[in-house]
Protein backbone atom coordinates (compact mmCIF):
# COMPACT_ATOMS: atom_id res chain seq x y z
CA UNK A 1 0.00 0.00 0.00
CA UNK A 2 1.29 3.37 -0.80
CA UNK A 3 0.53 4.94 2.66
CA UNK A 4 -1.72 4.31 5.59
CA UNK A 5 -2.13 8.20 5.47
CA UNK A 6 -4.05 7.65 2.55
CA UNK A 7 -6.38 5.71 4.24
CA UNK A 8 -6.41 7.69 7.17
CA UNK A 9 -7.73 11.08 5.81
CA UNK A 10 -9.73 12.69 8.27
CA UNK A 11 -11.63 14.41 5.59
CA UNK A 12 -13.44 11.03 4.86
CA UNK A 13 -15.02 11.45 8.33
CA UNK A 14 -14.02 7.65 9.47
CA UNK A 15 -10.80 6.50 10.54
CA UNK A 16 -9.64 3.47 8.26
CA UNK A 17 -5.76 2.68 8.53
CA UNK A 18 -3.63 0.00 7.04
CA UNK A 19 -4.41 -2.31 9.58
CA UNK A 20 -8.45 -1.83 9.16
CA UNK A 21 -7.75 -2.70 5.16
CA UNK A 22 -5.33 -5.34 5.79
CA UNK A 23 -8.27 -7.36 8.02
CA UNK A 24 -10.81 -6.59 5.22
CA UNK A 25 -8.42 -8.21 3.07
CA UNK A 26 -7.33 -11.19 5.15
CA UNK A 27 -11.44 -11.60 6.20
CA UNK A 28 -12.70 -11.70 2.30
CA UNK A 29 -9.95 -13.97 1.50
CA UNK A 30 -10.30 -16.38 3.84
CA UNK A 31 -14.00 -16.40 3.65
CA UNK A 32 -14.77 -16.13 -0.38
CA UNK A 33 -11.68 -16.95 -1.83
CA UNK A 34 -11.60 -13.30 -2.89
CA UNK A 35 -8.21 -11.59 -3.57
CA UNK A 36 -8.78 -7.57 -2.79
CA UNK A 37 -6.20 -6.03 -4.27
CA UNK A 38 -4.32 -2.75 -2.75
CA UNK A 39 -6.15 -0.75 -5.45
CA UNK A 40 -9.11 -1.76 -4.07
CA UNK A 41 -8.52 0.32 -0.74
CA UNK A 42 -10.85 3.08 -2.30
CA UNK A 43 -13.88 0.79 -3.17
CA UNK A 44 -13.55 -1.17 0.05
CA UNK A 45 -13.38 2.18 2.13
CA UNK A 46 -17.02 3.34 0.25
CA UNK A 47 -19.04 -0.14 0.42
CA UNK A 48 -18.05 -0.22 4.13
CA UNK A 49 -18.74 3.14 5.37
CA UNK A 50 -22.65 2.35 4.22
CA UNK A 51 -22.51 -0.46 6.90
CA UNK A 52 -20.74 1.40 9.23
CA UNK A 53 -23.49 4.69 8.97
CA UNK A 54 -25.98 1.64 9.38
CA UNK A 55 -24.94 0.69 12.60
CA UNK A 56 -24.34 4.13 14.15
CA UNK A 57 -20.24 3.17 13.86
CA UNK A 58 -17.45 6.10 13.15
CA UNK A 59 -14.45 3.55 13.16
CA UNK A 60 -13.96 0.56 10.95
CA UNK A 61 -11.97 -1.36 13.98
CA UNK A 62 -15.30 -1.15 15.84
CA UNK A 63 -17.19 -2.52 12.76
CA UNK A 64 -14.58 -4.62 12.32
CA UNK A 65 -15.27 -6.18 15.86
CA UNK A 66 -18.59 -6.24 15.31
CA UNK A 67 -18.76 -8.15 12.35
CA UNK A 68 -16.93 -11.16 14.43
CA UNK A 69 -20.13 -11.48 16.39
CA UNK A 70 -23.09 -10.22 14.57
CA UNK A 71 -23.94 -13.16 12.10
CA UNK A 72 -26.17 -11.01 9.90
CA UNK A 73 -23.83 -8.30 10.07
CA UNK A 74 -21.23 -10.52 8.99
CA UNK A 75 -23.14 -11.69 6.02
CA UNK A 76 -23.82 -7.72 4.91
CA UNK A 77 -20.25 -7.40 5.35
CA UNK A 78 -19.43 -9.96 2.35
CA UNK A 79 -22.58 -9.20 0.47
CA UNK A 80 -20.88 -5.55 0.74
CA UNK A 81 -17.64 -6.28 -1.05
CA UNK A 82 -18.95 -8.93 -3.99
CA UNK A 83 -18.78 -7.65 -7.15
CA UNK A 84 -21.99 -8.46 -8.92
CA UNK A 85 -21.69 -6.70 -12.49
CA UNK A 86 -23.76 -9.59 -14.80
CA UNK A 87 -26.60 -9.05 -17.61
CA UNK A 88 -29.13 -11.01 -19.78
CA UNK A 89 -26.63 -13.11 -22.63
CA UNK A 90 -23.61 -11.71 -21.08
CA UNK A 91 -20.75 -13.35 -23.60
CA UNK A 92 -23.80 -14.07 -26.23
CA UNK A 93 -21.22 -16.73 -28.45
CA UNK A 94 -22.31 -19.53 -25.44
CA UNK A 95 -26.04 -19.73 -25.48
CA UNK A 96 -26.00 -21.12 -29.05
CA UNK A 97 -23.61 -23.92 -27.83
CA UNK A 98 -26.13 -24.42 -24.99
CA UNK A 99 -29.17 -24.45 -27.49
CA UNK A 100 -26.95 -26.96 -29.27
CA UNK A 101 -26.42 -29.14 -26.91
CA UNK A 102 -30.26 -29.46 -25.56
CA UNK A 103 -31.68 -30.04 -28.45
CA UNK A 104 -29.70 -33.16 -28.94
CA UNK A 105 -30.17 -34.67 -25.86
CA UNK A 106 -34.14 -33.52 -26.38
CA UNK A 107 -36.61 -35.89 -24.64
CA UNK A 108 -33.35 -36.87 -21.70
CA UNK A 109 -33.90 -35.35 -18.28
CA UNK A 110 -30.54 -32.78 -17.39
CA UNK A 111 -29.57 -30.74 -14.48
CA UNK A 112 -27.67 -27.34 -14.98
CA UNK A 113 -25.93 -25.89 -12.36
CA UNK A 114 -25.12 -21.76 -12.69
CA UNK A 115 -22.68 -21.29 -9.90
CA UNK A 116 -22.17 -17.54 -9.83
CA UNK A 117 -25.66 -16.23 -10.22
CA UNK A 118 -25.36 -12.87 -9.27
CA UNK A 119 -28.87 -11.09 -9.38
CA UNK A 120 -30.29 -13.93 -11.85
CA UNK A 121 -29.85 -12.29 -15.12
CA UNK A 122 -27.59 -15.42 -15.77
CA UNK A 123 -29.84 -18.05 -15.12
CA UNK A 124 -32.70 -16.40 -16.41
CA UNK A 125 -31.03 -16.48 -19.29
CA UNK A 126 -30.12 -19.97 -19.70
CA UNK A 127 -34.11 -20.83 -18.69
CA UNK A 128 -34.67 -19.07 -21.61
CA UNK A 129 -32.74 -21.00 -23.85
CA UNK A 130 -33.81 -24.15 -22.37
CA UNK A 131 -37.39 -23.33 -23.16
CA UNK A 132 -36.64 -21.83 -27.04
CA UNK A 133 -34.60 -25.39 -27.45
CA UNK A 134 -36.95 -27.73 -25.80
CA UNK A 135 -40.77 -25.65 -25.87
CA UNK A 136 -42.93 -28.23 -24.01
CA UNK A 137 -39.93 -30.49 -22.54
CA UNK A 138 -38.38 -27.62 -20.66
CA UNK A 139 -39.56 -28.72 -17.83
CA UNK A 140 -37.18 -31.91 -18.46
CA UNK A 141 -34.35 -29.46 -17.39
CA UNK A 142 -33.30 -28.41 -13.61
CA UNK A 143 -31.35 -25.22 -13.37
CA UNK A 144 -29.76 -24.60 -9.96
CA UNK A 145 -28.59 -20.98 -9.73
CA UNK A 146 -26.14 -20.63 -6.60
CA UNK A 147 -24.20 -17.28 -5.17
CA UNK A 148 -22.25 -16.22 -2.21
CA UNK A 149 -24.18 -13.28 -2.11
CA UNK A 150 -27.69 -13.43 0.09
CA UNK A 151 -28.84 -9.78 -1.61
CA UNK A 152 -28.14 -10.94 -4.95
CA UNK A 153 -29.88 -14.22 -4.76
CA UNK A 154 -33.02 -12.20 -3.20
CA UNK A 155 -33.05 -9.60 -6.23
CA UNK A 156 -32.27 -12.50 -8.21
CA UNK A 157 -35.78 -14.57 -6.75
CA UNK A 158 -38.04 -11.93 -7.29
CA UNK A 159 -37.74 -11.72 -11.00
CA UNK A 160 -37.97 -7.98 -11.08
CA UNK A 161 -35.80 -5.60 -13.58
CA UNK A 162 -35.73 -1.99 -14.86
CA UNK A 163 -37.12 -2.56 -18.25
CA UNK A 164 -33.24 -1.38 -19.73
CA UNK A 165 -31.98 -4.52 -18.41
CA UNK A 166 -33.65 -6.12 -21.10
CA UNK A 167 -33.71 -4.05 -23.97
CA UNK A 168 -30.73 -6.39 -25.79
CA UNK A 169 -33.47 -9.09 -26.30
CA UNK A 170 -35.43 -10.06 -29.27
CA UNK A 171 -39.16 -8.29 -28.72
CA UNK A 172 -40.22 -11.84 -29.18
CA UNK A 173 -37.71 -12.98 -25.98
CA UNK A 174 -39.48 -9.44 -24.09
CA UNK A 175 -42.90 -10.80 -24.99
CA UNK A 176 -42.60 -14.08 -24.10
CA UNK A 177 -40.68 -14.43 -20.94
CA UNK A 178 -41.67 -10.89 -19.57
CA UNK A 179 -44.77 -8.95 -18.47
CA UNK A 180 -44.65 -5.46 -17.01
CA UNK A 181 -45.17 -5.36 -13.10
CA UNK A 182 -48.42 -3.12 -13.06
CA UNK A 183 -47.26 -0.90 -10.34
CA UNK A 184 -43.88 0.42 -11.25
CA UNK A 185 -43.72 1.81 -15.02
CA UNK A 186 -40.29 0.52 -16.45
CA UNK A 187 -40.13 -2.42 -14.43
CA UNK A 188 -40.23 -5.68 -16.12
CA UNK A 189 -40.71 -9.77 -14.20
CA UNK A 190 -39.93 -12.75 -15.54
CA UNK A 191 -42.87 -15.08 -16.12
CA UNK A 192 -43.84 -17.95 -14.15
CA UNK A 193 -43.09 -20.16 -16.77
CA UNK A 194 -39.35 -18.79 -16.53
CA UNK A 195 -38.54 -18.45 -13.03
CA UNK A 196 -40.08 -22.21 -12.42
CA UNK A 197 -37.17 -23.49 -13.96
CA UNK A 198 -34.79 -21.86 -11.70
CA UNK A 199 -34.42 -22.87 -7.89
CA UNK A 200 -31.89 -20.20 -5.86
CA UNK A 201 -29.76 -21.36 -3.33
CA UNK A 202 -27.14 -19.72 -1.57
CA UNK A 203 -23.47 -21.24 -2.08
CA UNK A 204 -20.24 -20.47 -0.93
CA UNK A 205 -17.49 -22.25 -3.53
CA UNK A 206 -15.47 -21.66 -1.14
CA UNK A 207 -17.05 -24.59 1.28
CA UNK A 208 -16.28 -27.61 2.44
CA UNK A 209 -19.16 -28.57 1.33
CA UNK A 210 -21.22 -28.08 -1.22
CA UNK A 211 -25.53 -28.38 -0.70
CA UNK A 212 -25.85 -29.49 -4.68
CA UNK A 213 -24.84 -32.84 -5.78
CA UNK A 214 -23.44 -33.77 -9.20
CA UNK A 215 -24.08 -34.83 -11.53
CA UNK A 216 -24.55 -32.12 -14.08
CA UNK A 217 -25.04 -31.52 -17.22
CA UNK A 218 -24.40 -27.86 -17.75
CA UNK A 219 -21.89 -26.11 -15.40
CA UNK A 220 -21.56 -22.52 -15.66
CA UNK A 221 -19.08 -20.56 -14.08
CA UNK A 222 -18.40 -17.43 -15.19
CA UNK A 223 -16.63 -14.48 -14.16
CA UNK A 224 -15.72 -15.38 -10.44
CA UNK A 225 -12.95 -17.50 -11.32
CA UNK A 226 -11.08 -14.21 -11.73
CA UNK A 227 -11.44 -13.00 -8.27
CA UNK A 228 -9.95 -16.35 -6.73
CA UNK A 229 -6.34 -16.93 -6.98
CA UNK A 230 -4.82 -20.16 -8.97
CA UNK A 231 -4.73 -22.73 -5.97
CA UNK A 232 -8.33 -21.55 -5.17
CA UNK A 233 -9.12 -22.09 -9.00
CA UNK A 234 -7.63 -25.49 -9.04
CA UNK A 235 -9.10 -26.45 -5.76
CA UNK A 236 -12.99 -25.71 -7.15
CA UNK A 237 -12.44 -27.04 -10.45
CA UNK A 238 -11.10 -30.07 -9.07
CA UNK A 239 -14.47 -30.73 -7.33
CA UNK A 240 -16.37 -29.66 -10.40
CA UNK A 241 -14.69 -32.46 -12.56
CA UNK A 242 -16.53 -35.64 -10.91
CA UNK A 243 -19.70 -33.29 -10.99
CA UNK A 244 -19.51 -32.95 -14.55
CA UNK A 245 -21.50 -35.84 -17.01
CA UNK A 246 -18.97 -37.03 -19.49
CA UNK A 247 -20.64 -35.57 -22.23
CA UNK A 248 -21.49 -32.19 -19.85
CA UNK A 249 -20.11 -28.60 -20.58
CA UNK A 250 -18.51 -26.36 -18.61
CA UNK A 251 -18.76 -22.26 -19.23
CA UNK A 252 -16.14 -20.30 -18.20
CA UNK A 253 -15.97 -16.49 -18.80
CA UNK A 254 -14.33 -14.92 -21.31
CA UNK A 255 -11.11 -13.64 -19.68
CA UNK A 256 -10.92 -17.21 -17.53
CA UNK A 257 -8.82 -19.89 -18.69
CA UNK A 258 -8.44 -23.55 -18.12
CA UNK A 259 -5.30 -24.30 -19.60
CA UNK A 260 -3.45 -25.03 -16.24
CA UNK A 261 -5.89 -27.49 -15.65
CA UNK A 262 -5.56 -29.23 -19.38
CA UNK A 263 -5.40 -32.68 -17.71
CA UNK A 264 -8.96 -31.99 -16.40
CA UNK A 265 -10.91 -30.44 -19.19
CA UNK A 266 -10.41 -29.90 -22.80
CA UNK A 267 -11.22 -26.92 -24.76
CA UNK A 268 -14.39 -27.13 -26.79
CA UNK A 269 -15.06 -23.39 -28.34
CA UNK A 270 -14.48 -20.17 -26.44
CA UNK A 271 -14.26 -20.36 -23.17
CA UNK A 272 -16.27 -23.79 -23.07
CA UNK A 273 -15.13 -27.19 -21.90
CA UNK A 274 -15.50 -30.56 -21.51
CA UNK A 275 -14.10 -33.87 -19.15
CA UNK A 276 -11.07 -35.37 -20.49
C1 LIG B 1 -19.08 -10.61 -11.62
S1 LIG B 1 -20.37 -11.62 -10.98
C2 LIG B 1 -20.61 -12.71 -12.34
C3 LIG B 1 -22.07 -13.03 -12.56
C4 LIG B 1 -22.38 -13.96 -13.73
N1 LIG B 1 -21.77 -15.26 -13.55
C5 LIG B 1 -21.94 -13.37 -15.03
O1 LIG B 1 -20.93 -13.80 -15.59
O2 LIG B 1 -22.60 -12.43 -15.50
C6 LIG B 1 -19.49 -12.62 -9.79
C7 LIG B 1 -20.42 -13.29 -8.78
O3 LIG B 1 -19.65 -14.25 -8.04
C8 LIG B 1 -20.11 -14.26 -6.71
N2 LIG B 1 -19.07 -14.82 -5.83
C9 LIG B 1 -17.94 -14.23 -5.39
N3 LIG B 1 -17.27 -15.06 -4.57
C10 LIG B 1 -17.99 -16.20 -4.49
C11 LIG B 1 -17.83 -17.43 -3.79
N4 LIG B 1 -16.77 -17.64 -2.99
N5 LIG B 1 -18.78 -18.38 -3.93
C12 LIG B 1 -19.86 -18.17 -4.73
N6 LIG B 1 -20.08 -17.03 -5.40
C13 LIG B 1 -19.15 -16.06 -5.29
C14 LIG B 1 -20.43 -12.79 -6.43
O4 LIG B 1 -21.31 -12.64 -5.34
C15 LIG B 1 -21.01 -12.33 -7.75
O5 LIG B 1 -22.41 -12.36 -7.77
Amino acid sequence: MASADLLEGSDRGFTFNEADFRQVQRLIYEHAGIKLSDAKQDMVYSRMIRRLRHNGLTTFKSYLDLIQKDKQEWEAFVNSLTTNLTSYFREPYHFPILQQFLQERAGRRMRIWCSAASTGEEPYSIAITVIEALGVRATDVDIIATDIDTSVLAKAGSGVYTADRIESLTDAQKQYFFRGTGKNAGMVKVKPEVQRLVKFQQLNLLDKAWPVNGCFDIMFCRNVLIYFDKDTQRNILNRFHPMLADDGLLFVGHSESLLHMNDKFRLRGKTVYDKR
